[in-house]
């Protein structure tokens, strides 16, 4: 019998990489999912949108990490996937929490406390020191304000917002990104510090502005969190020039989301225009609805 389980994607609203050193997050599910189908076998198997996995891809690593917490032997794992991964929008942690709910099924234990900790060995493998957003995010969906370690809080929206999600740059790592980050507060530690404190009051800020609706206000925070991402050196020619669409068709503010190095960008304002003036410009892009 095949075991079967689902997650969202996510986009982090304000608050990326911060949020591993203990600054809150915002963070929104996306209607985009994983869905996994897992049975036993006599040998491991995966098959990623149909297509069988060399025997030395990662997520074979990521599926034992998980599975060896229900203690389950050889499985033939069955992968799909609505989004694309390594754009920032939570596809691994998408990806592991839907396997994490499959496997709690095949075994037959079905707390989300095993789940949690079978989705974070797995993302683990693809992230090695991650805080947990994406996990949560995927495994609870709305809005949530998350601090590392803690439970998140969510977040109640008046009315549900349209965010404009453009897949800008090239699939970025997420380790690598993180790393490079942890890099340089290790070489001016002051001048991370006071980053770290500037995101924290833009994403305080920014709370108030979802719960009202205040795209505005919104967008002018996201441009804000972007710089200083920017000066993390996490922005890219091809983000920048994603941005500068989404302004010319009138967006109130745009940012990276995730890691950056590549990946998504977020805007907010008119979602049509902004998203007419990324398509004819050759980006894949939607409209993910938060707080519905
Ligand atoms: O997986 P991504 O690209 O959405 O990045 C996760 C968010 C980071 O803050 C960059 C890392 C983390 O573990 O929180």
């Amino acid at each position: 019998v095949k075991s079967t389980g689902s997650a969202r994607g996510k986009i982090i609203l304000l608050g990326e990489h911060a949020v591993v050193y203990g600054v809150p997050a915002l963070v929104a599910g996306i209607d985009r999912e994983a869905r996994a189908s897992v049975q036993r076998a006599s040998s491991t198997s995966i098959l990623l949108a149909g297509q069988p996995l060399e025997a030395n891809d990662a997520l074979f690593e990521a599926l034992s990490q998980a599975s060896d917490l229900y203690g389950l032997g050889p499985l033939e794992l069955e992968l799909e996937l609505d989004l694309p991964s390594g754009s920032g929008l939570g596809a691994s942690a998408a990806l592991g929490v839907a396997t994490a709910r499959a496997l709690a099924h095949l075994a037959d234990r079905l707390d989300e406390a095993t789940i949690w900790r079978a989705a974070m060995a797995w993302e683990r493998v693809f992230h090695k020191n991650p805080s947990g957003v994406d996990t949560t995010a995927a495994m609870r969906g709305g809005v949530l304000r998350y601090v590392r370690g803690e439970d998140p809080t969510p977040v109640r929206l008046g009315q549900s917002l349209e965010i404009s999600v453009c897949v800008a740059g090239p699939p970025a790592p997420t380790a690598a990104m993180v790393e490079s980050v942890a890099r340089l507060r290790d070489r001016r530690p002051e001048a991370f510090t006071k980053n770290l404190a500037a995101i924290a009051q833009l994403v305080e800020n920014a709370e108030p502005t979802l719960r009202s609706g205040d795209e505005r206000s919104l967008g002018r925070l996201m441009d804000l969190n972007h710089m200083l991402l920017s000066s993390w050196m996490l922005s890219t020619e091809e983000i920048e020039a994603a941005r500068e669409i989404a302004r010319g068709a009138g967006a109130f503010g745009s940012k990276l989301t995730g890691s950056g190095g590549g990946g998504a960008v977020l805007a907010v304002g008119p979602s049509a225009p902004i998203l007419d003036a990324w398509r004819a410009a050759g980006y894949v892009s939607f409209v993910a609805k938060i707080g519905t």
